[in-house]
């Protein structure tokens, strides 16, 4: 099933193929997320942030902002803010933008080089005092980063943990305390476990999006890896497996059929699933408890009002 590899994003064109083959020859089939992200991936993704079904992205937003300087760690000034993932600052503006802000330094760390250097020049138009280092690597690894003295706070928003398995999660957060050194603290977004009443429709919206994402994998790998997927022959659904505690992505094939990737024939029976994605729901405690397996002590956590969404404040231990 999709596991970290998923975090291994922007995979080269060759590379695209034998990612692709070892998925779909395996038992039961996978391919994994990290495929989602093509240009098309990314402007679909951000059609679903804005979903009314999808309360993530609007509520942790909102959580952020009413929380102002309570993330804060008291006498925190002159710190270096260090977000994993982070070729968007939408998330990082709601802390960089306060009048009261302590971060002097903005690191965003991503595979998307052309995308941070576009954030660069914005951010630089809109805090001409704020040092922006961006590092464009891949943040599932221990990185040694440029980071000035003083305090240091790492940021994962957007609920990517729930993407992660709980061991990659852990070894996820290893990395980053690492990363960051000892005196760190890490500030993480996660939406909570919760009805499937309210997950379903998030990943299986009215309108189609989440669909057209799931497939777009499939016409990806028709045009990167010589498929001939028809896209009529699958269907996207999300369930809920509630032994896991997460959401799964599935393309169903609507019938027994053959389809060639790469010139390899891949057999499916109807009914058959290709596994895309897992969006694990942790309780809150259990996401406390993966972070002190990685050495992170909690420090203050909060909800929204609905209890839906989670930020938590964690101390290098
Ligand atoms: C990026 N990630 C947090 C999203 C999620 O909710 O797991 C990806 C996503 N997949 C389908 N909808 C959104």
């Amino acid at each position: 099933m999709p596991n970290d590899t998923a975090f291994v994003p922007h995979p080269v064109r060759a590379d695209i193929l034998a990612i692709a083959l070892a998925g779909l020859t395996a038992s039961p089939k996978t391919l994994p997320a990290m495929l989602f992200y093509d240009d098309e991936g990314c402007r679909l993704f951000y059609e679903i942030t804005r979903l009314p079904e999808y309360y993530l992205t609007r509520t942790e937003t909102a959580l952020l902002s009413s929380l102002g300087s309570a993330v804060v760690p008291d006498g925190f000034h002159d710190a270096v803010l260090v977000e994993f993932g982070g070729s968007d600052e939408a998330k990082a503006r709601i802390l960089l933008d306060r009048a009261d802000s302590p971060f002097t330094t903005y690191v965003p760390i991503d595979v998307a080089g052309p995308a941070m250097t576009d954030m660069q020049a914005r951010l630089s138009e809109i805090h001409p005092a704020l040092t922006v280092v961006p590092v464009v690597a891949d943040f599932m690894q221990p990185l040694s980063l440029p980071l000035p003295a003083g305090p240091r706070m790492g940021f994962f928003p957007g609920s990517t943990i729930g993407n992660l398995d709980p061991v990659s999660a852990t070894r996820f957060l290893t990395a980053a305390r690492e990363s960051l050194g000892s005196d760190s603290w890490f500030l993480l977004g996660a939406d909570l476990r919760k009805s499937p009443k309210i997950l379903l429709p998030a990943y299986n919206d009215a309108s189609g999006v989440t669909a057209a994402f799931n497939l777009n994998m499939l016409l990806r790998l028709n045009r990167e890896a010589g498929a001939d997927f028809e896209l009529d022959r699958f269907r996207h659904e999300a369930v809920w497996n509630d032994r896991e505690s997460r959401i799964e992505m599935h393309l169903f094939s609507t019938k027994d059929q053959v389809v060639s990737v790469g010139g390899q024939d891949i057999a499916f029976r109807e009914g058959e699933s290709i596994h895309t994605e897992n969006s694990y729901k942790h309780t809150r405690e259990k996401l406390i408890s993966i972070a002190a397996e990685a050495g992170w002590a909690i420090y203050q956590a909060w909800e929204d009002p609905a209890g839906l969404f989670g930020v938590m404040l964690f101390r290098a231990g």
